[in-house]
């Protein structure tokens, strides 16, 4: 009777599945008008390996996760020798000395033991024109991130959870990389327990992204500041980056969430940043950055200084008129609770927007409400 029920509620989940699983939505600002695998037939991975090989093929795809893909032991681990830059109290990241990093970047630190799963290193490479999307709440991704191939466009990841790439080690891995692509859509992804960066775009061109509703889970037990506050959140660099951050929940870091450099317009609108002990952005040389309309809660630094890049922080409704002409509204204002200061006012940049696809902007008092019930993985149905 059992194996019966459990059968015919696969069958049900099957036929469910099949009937029309497609992308949900559309993307909002840099990214609109992505497709992904569009319209191909969904295809249903049950191994890693068919994961990896439906991700990274010349094919249009649509792939959906109906189960957790577990990559933990698929490559078998290292042990060796690597460094302590912030101690070693349990509650400390340690780093792997990858490229020799502890020798170049940390000479004095205590040299610690490290022992690591070989397959969080490095994300699997995903191709064009891919949609990969998680079937109800089951869409899981453990111990390996994902990697966009070099010059790889049209890319949507929906409602999937990335989790547990080797958490207690910076150089442990990424959770999404983006470097050299186009029109990539991050939306309702949940990321955590993550070694390095949750999200990283790199020093390359990543042209047109989108990331949306996405719940970006600081929480660890390792931390590189030793609080459980994980400091390796979002790292937007690039040399021609058009990044919308829109509907995000930036919960519980304390670093780089985002780091913006190196020719990156960052639109960063309706977010909401709780709970961080450190600092949420750090905006570099090459960063130009419109922050509107999202609440910071219980966040120290909203902004290390110093500020090397240009920054509107949308501070008052006078200055705010100044986004209609290129961002095609008023700019809304941010909202802030038990939080640090964010002022600045530089709009010579708003010119980069012309001619964009820019995302809407609610009030920050729809925010947290909207944010706490829509962010992250196993919400968006099919
Ligand atoms: C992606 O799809 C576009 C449009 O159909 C096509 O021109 C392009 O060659 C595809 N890219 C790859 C790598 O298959």
């Amino acid at each position: 009777m059992k194996s019966f029920t459990l059968f015919a509620a696969a069958v049900a989940l099957y036929a469910k599945a099949t009937a029309a699983v497609g992308v949900n939505g559309a993307a909002e600002g840099f990214a609109k008008g992505v497709t992904g695998g569009g319209s191909a037939t969904p295809v249903y991975p049950s191994t890693t390996a068919e994961l990896v090989s439906y991700l990274s093929d010349d094919v249009a795809r649509v792939i959906v996760l109906t189960k957790t893909f577990d990559f933990t032991g698929t490559e078998g681990t290292t042990t060796s020798t690597g460094c302590a830059p912030w101690g070693t109290a349990s509650g400390c990241q340690v780093a792997i000395d990858q490229n020799s990093w502890c020798a170049n970047y940390e000479p004095n630190a205590p040299t610690v033991s490290v022992s690591y799963d070989n397959a969080g290193v490095l994300g699997m490479l995903v191709g064009s024109n891919k949609s990969l999307l998680g079937y109800g709440s089951t869409g899981v991704i453990k111990g390996k991130g994902i990697r966009m191939v070099s010059g790889a466009s049209n890319i949507i990841i929906q409602n999937v959870m990335i989790t547990d790439i080797n958490p207690q080690y910076v150089w442990g891995g990424d959770a999404i990389t983006i470097n050299d692509a186009d029109m990539i859509w991050i939306d309702h992804v949940t990321t955590s327990l993550i070694g390095r960066q949750h999200i990283v775009l790199g020093t390359s061109a990543s042209n047109r992204v989108t990331i949306s509703n996405s719940y970006i889970d600081g929480y660890s037990q390792w931390s590189a500041t030793c609080d459980t506050y994980h400091y390796w959140g979002l790292y937007f660099d690039g040399s021609n980056d058009l990044v919308t951050l829109k509907g995000n929940y930036i919960y519980h870091t304390s670093g780089r969430s985002p780091k913006v450099q190196g020719n990156t317009l960052l639109h960063a609108v309706n977010n909401y940043w709780y709970d961080n002990t450190g600092h949420a952005f750090e905006i570099g040389t090459g960063a130009y950055v419109v922050a509107e309309g999202n609440v910071f809660q219980n966040i120290a630094v909203v902004a290390e200084s110093p500020i090397d890049g240009e920054l509107f922080t949308a501070p008052s409704t006078t200055a705010n008129a100044a986004c209609s002409t290129y961002l095609g509204h008023t700019c809304q204002l941010n909202g802030f609770g038990s939080s640090g200061t964010f002022s600045q006012d530089d709009t010579a940049f708003f010119s980069d927007f012309s001619g964009k696809n820019v995302a809407s902007a609610a009030a920050y008092t729809t925010v947290v409400s909207s944010v706490t019930a829509n962010a992250g993985y196993g919400i968006v149905t099919y």
